[in-house]
């Protein structure tokens, strides 16, 4: 499996020539940061809402699902704090002309160092294989401890500016770090500005500031606003979960490497309503089923990293990321947050309505803590493809692209080939078909040589692909041949929906 910035160039053009993310508007030439998932991405993508949300709403009793608009009272974002303070840090270069998440150049800059220390990480282990002790060697090596003191050292300085709000601070560190424009070399930077992310329009036909709305920035708010709601009509009773998955749109400076940013993308959200006081466990709770959930996909452990937040949102008392080994690198692919009573809190004060809960068991009534799990639907769709894309090089010399996607999330479970077009298969191959489509997507192929088939399905990340030859006619049996191996079984067509069922379906995920 490869990984580093050639992978993600490769997975890109893959995934636009079999279908799965185009550049949107493409016969314009695209918009920048927007994509169009395809006749396949659609399935995968549909396939990991899938599994988020039986894992999380349809397997967690206490957990219910909700669908609420993207255009929501314009006072939510007041309440909420994003009219004010949903902001990122912005920095031009006065040579390149190219602006920059301020934030984003000093983490990219420590991002470097950390590179530098598990480079001579690598080489200990080289070394001194299962006698190699990594713990004692990060403490006294000493180019690590140096590079480890710098980074303590960068970390504390952005910290402090970062939550004084002091931005002048944060450029003066670029400036004496010596981060230069990558573009042009130059270390000529402007002043740091605040940019709000959040994209406005007006709602009917009045203008003005009366009919500003909002593009939700973050589905959680539709959450929040629906908290009585779904206590009151769902009789739910503390702790409980409000689950959505949607679309939210933010106005970001940079938007690059793929769909990793995007102005438009897909978030799944659930808020965790507990008693306060009970919010750390919950919140560590939540740390530990969703990375499990994660690590289910087998995408490797090692790709995951918990990154605790350096500057905690004003609305939070903890709060973390887990990071993804992307091609670019570890990045956030899922943020954990306790975002306390803040939330509630803001929209009972600013709708005056009372959103509280009455505790049978404590006979008293309070606002519910909230523990916040969110992840980005278009990054753990990268993290997916990313990890599942490979060239192989096979035992005669050839080549082949793969797609190893965990098989409950294939796009097509199965594929199926008579193994020429005459004496009976095609029709024989239908009718497998025919059968296997009530419970799984399949696709049916008859065109070209059947190695040619094989490798079209290997593409495309289809795990079986089922072949009806001559002897299917004699004994009713047929080959399934796996993706991954590339290994052949004979069976009876009676086993077969049973075999592809037992294989692919998300059971075997949500076992884990
Ligand atoms: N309600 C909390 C919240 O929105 P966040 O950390 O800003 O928290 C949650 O976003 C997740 O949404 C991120 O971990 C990431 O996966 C995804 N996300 C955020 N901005 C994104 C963007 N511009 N493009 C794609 N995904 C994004």
């Amino acid at each position: 499996m490869a990984s580093n910035e050639d992978n993600l160039k490769d997975v890109v053009s893959h995934a636009k020539e079999y279908g799965f993310v185009f550049p949107s508007s493409d016969i314009y030439d695209g918009l920048s940061a927007t994509y169009d998932y395809g006749q396949l991405g659609s399935e995968l993508k549909n396939n990991l809402k899938q599994y988020w949300w039986k894992s999380m709403v349809q397997m967690h009793e206490n957990i219910v699902g909700i669908d609420a608009a993207i255009f929501m009272h314009p006072t939510t974002w007041k309440a909420s704090g994003h009219v004010d303070a949903f902001n990122d840090p912005l920095i031009d270069n006065k040579d390149s002309k190219k602006r920059y998440r301020a934030d984003v150049l000093i983490e990219e800059y420590i991002a470097k160092i950390e590179a530098k220390i598990n480079k001579d990480v690598a080489k200990g282990f080289k070394r001194f294989g299962d006698d190699f002790d990594e713990a004692q060697f990060r403490a006294t090596n000493p180019n690590v401890t140096r590079r480890q003191a710098q980074i303590d050292e960068i970390n504390d300085k952005f910290k402090t500016a970062l939550e004084a709000d002091d931005l002048e601070g944060i450029r003066q560190l670029i400036i004496d770090l010596e981060i230069a424009c990558p573009i042009s070399g130059s270390k000529n930077w402007t002043e740091v500005r605040q940019f709000n992310l959040m994209f406005s329009t007006e709602l009917g036909s009045v203008a003005g500031d009366a009919s500003k709305i909002y593009l939700r920035p973050e589905t959680a708010q539709g959450i929040f606003v629906n908290y009585s709601n779904v206590q009151k009509s769902g009789r739910m009773k503390i702790p409980f979960g409000i689950a959505q998955i949607g679309k939210a749109f933010r106005n970001e400076i940079i938007a690059r490497q793929f769909i990793f940013r995007m102005r438009e993308f897909e978030q799944m959200e659930m808020q965790f309503f507990v008693r306060p006081g009970e919010e750390m466990k919950w919140y560590d709770y939540w740390k530990e089923t969703r990375i499990k959930w994660h690590n289910a996909l087998g995408l490797g452990e090692d790709n995951y990293r918990f990154h605790d937040h350096i500057k905690l949102a004003h609305y939070a008392n903890a709060a973390c990321d887990i990071e993804f080994n992307f091609p670019m690198g570890f990045k956030e692919l899922e943020g954990i947050h306790s975002r306390t009573d803040f939330d509630l809190k803001q929209h009972e004060e600013h709708s005056g309505k009372k959103l509280r809960y009455f505790d049978p068991e404590l006979n008293e009534h309070y606002v519910p803590y909230v523990v916040e799990t969110s992840i980005g639907l278009d990054r753990l769709f990268l993290a997916v493809l990313s990890k599942a894309y490979e060239v192989e090089k096979l035992e005669d010399g050839t080549e082949r692209s793969v797609l190893r996607i965990p098989p409950p999330l294939s796009p097509y479970k199965a594929a199926v080939f008579p193994l020429t077009k005459k004496d009976g298969l095609p029709e024989v191959a239908r009718e497998i078909m025919a059968k296997l489509q009530f419970d799984h997507n399949c696709q049916y192929d008859e065109k070209d040589a059947i190695g040619k088939r094989y490798r079209r399905q290997d593409a495309i990340g289809t795990p079986y692909c089922i072949t009806v030859d001559h002897q299917t006619l004699e004994d009713q049996t047929v080959t399934i041949r796996e993706r991954d191996s590339m290994s052949q079984e004979r069976v009876h067509i009676d086993e077969l929906n049973n075999i592809i069922d037992q294989r692919v379906n998300m059971r075997t995920l949500l076992l884990k």
